[in-house]
């Protein structure tokens, strides 16, 4: 396991995020610092995404990926920003291959066995389990590690913190993304009080 999959397993939760101005991130970084979950997914969703992605990384000790990443011209862009994971909702072979020359690790989604043997073939054993509330649930990641256990899930879309435990209980979940954790109205008011509490509430869940 990468350095990166390593932290991301360590903290369980992964808060997958859309910034539309850069000037948001700083104080991002620091409630995730502040708020003990030193990791985040930057979506390439939006014209801001690769400024945000850059300023994030200033932020000292943040691990900062790019997610939705579609494309191996993406992976360039997400590379040249600093990026240090990427994140893909479905399987590329070109998105795979493009990270894997930049040295990036990469999680591409993956929902049913066709899939997941792909990704196998394509030697990743950890993939985003996406959009996760449709695709089965935790019912689905659990039926898939039967004939797969050497594949790490990390499911994400329509996750909850109601739903959060189902996940996080199963061995073959490497931690859970979701939007949920970063509500858009605290970042745009660069809410940091509000921001590091929401976070900090997150991160006590996935302890208990
Ligand atoms: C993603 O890109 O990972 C998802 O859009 C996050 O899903 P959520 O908003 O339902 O948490």
């Amino acid at each position: 396991m990468t350095d990166a999959l390593a932290t991301i397993a360590h903290h369980g939760v992964v808060p997958v995020v859309t910034l539309h101005d850069a000037d948001h991130a700083p104080s991002l970084g620091r409630a995730l610092i502040a708020g003990g979950l030193p990791v985040a997914e930057v979506t390439f969703r939006s014209a801001a995404a690769e400024s945000s992605v850059a300023a994030l990384t200033r932020t000292p000790d943040l691990l900062v990926g790019a997610g939705t990443i579609v494309t191996a011209e993406q992976v360039d862009r997400a590379a040249t920003v600093g990026a240090q994971f990427i994140v893909s909702p479905g399987l590329s072979r070109a998105v795979v291959d493009r990270a894997a020359a930049h040295g990036l690790p990469v999680i591409p989604g993956a929902v049913t066995a066709r899939e997941v043997q792909s990704a196998l073939e394509m030697g990743l054993t950890t993939v985003k389990f996406f959009p996760a509330a449709t695709s089965g649930g935790p019912e689905a990641i659990s039926a898939l590690s039967a004939p797969f256990p050497q594949v790490r899930f990390m499911p994400t879309g329509g996750v909850t913190t109601r739903t959060l435990p189902d996940y996080l209980g199963l061995p073959s979940v490497l931690a859970v993304g979701g939007s949920w954790m970063i509500p858009s109205d605290l970042l745009t008011r660069q809410d940091e009080a509000a921001l590091t509490g929401t976070i900090r509430h997150s991160v006590e869940h996935v302890a208990h």
